[in-house]
């Protein structure tokens, strides 16, 4: 075993040399002094309870999920129900975010890994004329909201050391895209070892671990560590927005949404989209065992993935769109009490390296990754709300190089969207069947998010064409 002069440290080594771990420290010898600080560092990351816990996952003598589930259907104000309500919830919401009482939380951590671009998600380009990224459209979507409603909403984003220190620095050379700095609060969820078929922690090169982010579900405790709560807690803040990088169309803060969770006193309200069809890769909200909660659609059985109602539509329809309006006492009291979300795991393609240290890249999933998923909170709620909302509307997400869930489908719903709001507004466009606009241009959020807008502005609006962009 070798060791070091720092107590801890050496105590962590001890710990993982029991725990079968010491093939980290097999370069030692061969490690420079700046190599072996490196490994310590990353060493000293290694949560000791935590690798127990996850070995004990990873060998299967703990189970990820037990017991036996019974799947129902769960309650949710649909579309056609919300019709005669909206107009009555809507004045709460709206009052909550003049009064200060709302921010918005972003979970940008994760590694795009199937997106391929270099670097944080956020900065990726989506909007069809101007080219801006994610982050800068979710900022205009936020300043169009303080203006709306007089207020300054604070906004959190979760980050991972992938890649932090890339994103703050976008924000800082963006001048927070018209932001004040003051209301941005960037902070770094954890990070988990992998392990190979073994139980191995895998290594990277001779002396880097492998590390993941440990899913949106880390975003509970990383509210909390990062002191984010506390902020949240000391500004008056009562209602959380939370929602994900990849969305395009996200209706951040949406008051409606949250005039229904207040009105429903819920702690964790979700907002769901219809299915396309049984076999849409996605997460459906249902009761599991009574209580509302997700089953990831690889987890959710063939009958259950094919169910229909006798009136013929998919019995489990109500799709996770991962948008949440999240109690911030809830919170309070789960985070603030060292509560965290379940790991599950998934097995990989990890590069790794071989006995002489190595690289390869294994063309099979030669390893195992845990991570937490943020709908696993539903679970420990007493009451939530499900709300379902238009697809075309609010959902697009940018995951994948090109076809569905690409930036492709993004920017073509991004314009099917600017159309729409301009028709429905009366200011005359030719588009295709789909609503589609024969040509690309662009509406900023700050110039119009509805219809209302555009009619307030419609003498501004010029012919659209080819390149046409509204901004202020
Ligand atoms: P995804 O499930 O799409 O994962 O994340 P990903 O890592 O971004 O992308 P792939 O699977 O490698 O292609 C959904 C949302 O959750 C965030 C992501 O940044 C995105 O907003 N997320 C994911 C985190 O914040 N942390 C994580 O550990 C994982």
């Amino acid at each position: 075993m070798i060791t070091v002069q720092d107590s801890t440290l050496q105590q962590k080594i001890e710990h993982l040399y029991a725990q079968n771990q010491g093939h980290i420290f097999r370069f030692w010898d061969s490690l420079n002094t700046n190599e072996r600080q490196e490994l310590l560092s990353q060493v000293s990351k290694i949560d000791i309870p935590i690798l127990k816990e996850l070995l004990a996952l990873q060998d299967g003598s703990e189970k990820e999920i037990s017991g036996f589930f019974k799947l129902e259907p769960t309650e949710v104000m649909t579309l056609r129900n919300r019709k005669n309500r909206d107009s009555a919830v809507l004045p709460l919401g709206e009052e909550a975010l003049r009064k200060g009482e709302v921010a918005a939380f972003l979970v940008a951590g994760g590694q795009g890994s199937r997106l391929g671009f270099d670097g944080p998600k956020g900065i990726f380009p989506v909007t069809p004329v101007k080219r801006k990224p994610l982050f800068q459209l979710f900022a205009e979507k936020l300043l169009y909201l303080n203006n709306k409603y007089n207020t300054r909403l604070p906004w959190y984003i979760m980050t991972s050391e992938t890649n932090h220190d890339m994103t703050v620095q976008f924000f800082r050379e963006m001048a927070y895209f018209g932001l004040s700095e003051n209301d941005v609060h960037f902070f770094k969820q954890d990070m988990l070892p992998a392990f190979d078929k073994n139980g191995k922690i895998i290594m990277e090169n001779k002396h880097r671990l492998f590390f993941n982010p440990n899913g949106h579900g880390g975003s509970l405790q990383a509210l909390h560590k990062s002191g984010s709560l506390s902020d949240m807690e000391a500004r008056g803040i009562r209602h959380l927005f939370y929602f994900q990088v990849d969305n395009v169309l996200v209706n951040i803060c949406d008051p409606l949404f949250l005039g229904y969770h207040i009105a429903a006193k819920s702690q964790m309200s979700t907002k769901v989209i219809r299915k396309t069809g049984p076999e849409e890769k996605m997460g459906v909200i249902c009761k599991i065992n009574g209580q509302d909660g997700v089953v990831e659609y690889s987890d959710l059985g063939e009958e259950e993935t094919f169910a229909r109602t006798e009136d013929g539509e998919l019995k489990y329809w109500a799709g996770n769109t991962a948008i949440h309006m999240m109690d911030v006492e809830f919170l309070l009291n789960r985070a603030g009490r060292g509560a965290r979300l379940p790991y599950h795991k998934a097995e990989k393609n990890i590069p790794c390296i071989d006995e002489a240290g190595e690289k390869i890249k294994s063309d099979e999933k030669n390893g195992i990754k845990f991570e937490t998923f943020i709908f696993d909170l539903l679970l420990d709620v007493q009451k939530s709300f499900t709300m379902e909302v238009q697809r075309s509307r609010e959902f697009s997400a940018v995951k994948n190089k090109e076809g569905s869930d690409s930036p492709a489908s993004a920017k073509r719903d991004l314009l099917r969207n600017y159309a729409g709001l301009l028709t429905q507004a009366g200011v005359p466009l030719k588009v295709d069947a789909h609503g589609i606009p024969p040509f690309e241009f662009e509406i900023s959020p700050l110039f119009a998010q509805s219809v209302d807008d555009i009619n307030a502005k419609k003498e501004k609006i010029p012919v659209i064409k080819q390149g046409t962009y509204l901004g202020e």
